[in-house]
């Protein structure tokens, strides 16, 4: 049996990512494909624990290390018990945020550098997505989006911070051309949707 597409998306908080993968995960289904949806941090019991803690407002005192220690613990969890199990038996799975988002808010944002990559490399063990579509939006008009009273901790950073964040972004996309798709995510939800389901057309055949 064919391993399964992996896809994943990353951009800024409010790029509108949750919103393009559930139309995306119709999409694909309705092509006949077996597609399963899930998020980081979260995606399994365990790792939804992990989340509470990493993001809870009133832990403002976490250690960046710790930070970048819980988002791969709750990563090596969800690969293990969710990802890989599904891409093995064929399946599609859809991933809001992965390995790329610790590179650019822990590795980048935290400047704890590459040892971040390193960290991941363990966690995932060889699961990396197959495509990413990168949700490009300038940081100041995501957070407009967002409600402030449901902001979490990494949301309540500083603009300088998610400024940070999007130009590693911008980093990692001329990095890895092959892999990373840069979308213009302040058009229309209807726009953004239209070029990202052509991609997957083209993948899927
Ligand atoms: P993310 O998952 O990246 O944080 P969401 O999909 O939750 O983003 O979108 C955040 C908010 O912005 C939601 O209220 C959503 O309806 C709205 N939104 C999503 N895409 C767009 C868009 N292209 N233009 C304007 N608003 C959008
Ligand atoms: P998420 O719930 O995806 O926020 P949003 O839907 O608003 O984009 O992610 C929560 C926060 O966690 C977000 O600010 C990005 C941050 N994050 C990291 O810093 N490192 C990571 O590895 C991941 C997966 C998320």
């Amino acid at each position: 049996m064919n391993r399964g597409l992996f896809i994943t998306f990353e951009g800024p908080d409010g790029s509108g990512k949750t919103t393009q993968i559930e139309r995306l995960k119709s999409f694909i289904q309705s092509k006949g494909y077996d597609a399963i949806l899930t998020r980081e941090p979260g995606g399994t019991p365990i790792s939804e624990k992990l989340r509470e803690i990493v993001l809870d407002k009133h832990n403002m005192e976490m250690d960046y290390m710790t930070e970048a220690l819980l988002y791969a613990a709750a990563r090596a969890q969800h690969v293990a018990q969710v990802i890989k199990p599904a891409l093995d038996v064929g399946r599609t799975v859809i991933c809001d945020r992965f390995m790329d988002s610790s590179i650019v808010y822990q590795g980048y944002g935290r400047g704890l550098g590459d040892c971040v990559r390193i960290i991941n490399e363990y966690a995932v063990r060889g699961c990396f997505p197959d495509i990413t579509f990168l949700l490009k939006v300038d940081p100041e008009i995501g957070k407009l989006r967002i409600k402030a009273d449901e902001q979490d901790r990494l949301e309540l950073e500083k603009l300088d911070y998610h400024k940070a964040v999007f130009q590693a972004y911008e980093e990692l996309e001329k990095k890895y051309p092959e892999r990373i798709i840069g979308i213009d995510a302040g058009r229309s939800i209807d726009e953004i949707s239209k070029e990202i389901k052509e991609h997957i057309d083209r993948l899927l055949g």
